[in-house]
């Protein structure tokens, strides 16, 4: 399973990157505010930094715009993955973007297993569904990604799952569990997926044993 982060926190990517944990990156609206930068600053920067895929989001909601915002957003670098949302004109911008620029794309905001069928036929490259946010409204998020699962492999799409609005460390066992190809979380919480309480106490207990024999590795 790919390890994307979801910031635009160019310092946590850096740390992230440099402990070989990341695939891609994952940036959007609210992440780009949050960050202070320009987006065709902040997204060369990530670029910069990370090989893999980097989510970039149009903001513009018709065809012709959201075409226009793409191809400036392909330029900031080769690896940027334009990411569009879950609607008719986000659609048919995918599948142009995939045709004519040849270009990855993302589609985000997926709340439904039929829009995910969409997304594949329109031959996305990543589809986002947002468990936290399903979650929120009382029901489970997981079981979207079970559904998106069965129907890309009843019918060899090639679209991979981006398990995204990831929460909790439990998110990401659950979607490494159904199959999701991708998650996508917050840096705190790829960083909790080390923790195991036995780990610092058997690692603890070890150091202690090693002080008492009073010799050195090297
Ligand atoms: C995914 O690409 C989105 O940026 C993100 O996962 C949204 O998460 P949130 O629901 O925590 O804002």
């Amino acid at each position: 399973m790919k390890f994307f982060v979801d910031t635009a926190d160019i310092k946590e990517i850096k740390e992230l990157n440099d402990l070989g944990l990341l695939d891609g990156v994952t940036t959007n609206p609210s992440l780009i505010l949050k960050s202070g930068g320009k987006i065709s600053e902040v997204t060369k920067q990530i670029c910069d930094i990370v090989e893999g895929p980097v989510s970039a989001e149009v903001v513009a909601t018709e065809f012709k715009d959201m075409m226009a915002e793409a191809e400036a957003l392909a330029k900031i670098a080769p690896n940027v993955c334009i990411k569009v949302p879950l609607t008719l004109d986000g659609l048919k911008a995918c599948k142009t973007i995939r045709t004519e620029l040849n270009r990855m794309v993302n589609v985000t905001l997926c709340f439904s297993a039929n829009q995910a069928l969409l997304a594949a036929k329109a031959g996305a490259s990543f589809i986002s569904p947002f468990v936290g946010r399903i979650d929120d409204t009382g029901a489970d998020g997981m079981e979207l990604i079970s559904e998106i699962r069965t129907i890309y492999d009843n019918y060899d799409f090639k679209t991979e799952i981006l398990t995204a609005s990831v929460r909790t460390v439990n998110h990401v066992k659950q979607a490494a569990l159904i199959g999701s190809d991708v998650v996508t979380a917050p840096p705190a919480t790829l960083r909790a997926l080390v923790n195991h309480p036995l780990t610092d106490k058997g690692l603890a207990a070890f150091l202690a044993d090693w002080a008492k024999t009073g010799q050195k590795i090297f």
